[in-house]
């Protein structure tokens, strides 16, 4: 998978995510699972919480020639104006929505890939609460979940039939804990990718329904 180009000045850096190691990740998962999302010939993916839009860009990229459809969120505006711009400067076109995680999503089981790096860090609540937009692309609150639980009951519920979930996680937000979570939820899902650097212990996490069986 090619790496998007993103060109961040250092006014934009002061509120919106530099690409890191977590973002990078996530596209090397995506990548070791290529063969397998262009078989799905995915309709719409989207990704929550896209910063810079590096991984949403890569992903339009990789699927170019399946005309499938991007859309990218953001709470933070300045992230969402680079998410548009990353992906024209890459020759990918992604829609960008400014909000709070899934709020105005209400289409049932739509999206064939969801893409979720989540401010994971573990922090105070107040952290979480402040309303300088630095700190949402790092602060997680307890156990570095408070933000990105706040989209589990929704995930089965927009996610289409044979869609993918991926969620970027570290060691201390509890892996399993969330794996059994999306279990109660009806999603199996898997440690597909997991990477040690400087102290971050990361996981990528990739979930799909199970299927009803009829009766
Ligand atoms: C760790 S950064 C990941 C950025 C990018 N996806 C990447 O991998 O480089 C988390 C992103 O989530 C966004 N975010 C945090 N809280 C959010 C919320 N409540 N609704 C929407 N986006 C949110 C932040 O603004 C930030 O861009």
């Amino acid at each position: 998978m090619e790496t998007p180009i993103v060109k961040l000045s250092d006014e934009e850096l002061k509120t919106v995510y530099d690409p890191s190691e977590d973002s990078y990740l996530l596209i090397d998962a995506l990548e070791v699972d290529l063969d397998m999302l262009q078989a799905t010939k995915p309709g719409i993916c989207l990704e929550i919480g896209s910063g810079s839009g590096i991984v949403i860009t890569a992903l339009a990229m990789a699927l170019k020639k399946h005309n499938s459809h991007f859309i990218a969120i953001d709470i933070n505006p300045d992230a969402c104006k680079i998410t548009k711009r990353t992906s024209l400067d890459n020759s990918v076109d992604v829609d960008v929505l400014q909000m709070n995680l899934l709020d105005c999503i209400q289409i049932k089981c739509t999206f064939d890939v969801i893409l979720f790096n989540p401010p994971y860090v573990v922090t105070e609540y107040d952290e979480v609460l402040d309303d300088r937009l630095v700190f949402k692309t790092w602060a997680g609150g307890k156990n570095g979940r408070e933000i990105m639980e706040q989209v589990f009951n929704i995930i089965p519920e927009i996610l289409s039939e044979s869609g993918l979930f991926y969620l970027v996680v570290i060691k201390e937000n509890d892996p399993k804990y969330i794996l059994s979570t999306f279990q109660k939820l009806n999603m199996s899902g898997k440690i597909v990718y997991e990477r040690k650097i400087r102290g971050e212990h990361l996981y990528i996490l990739r979930f799909r329904k199970i299927k009803k069986v009829k009766d």
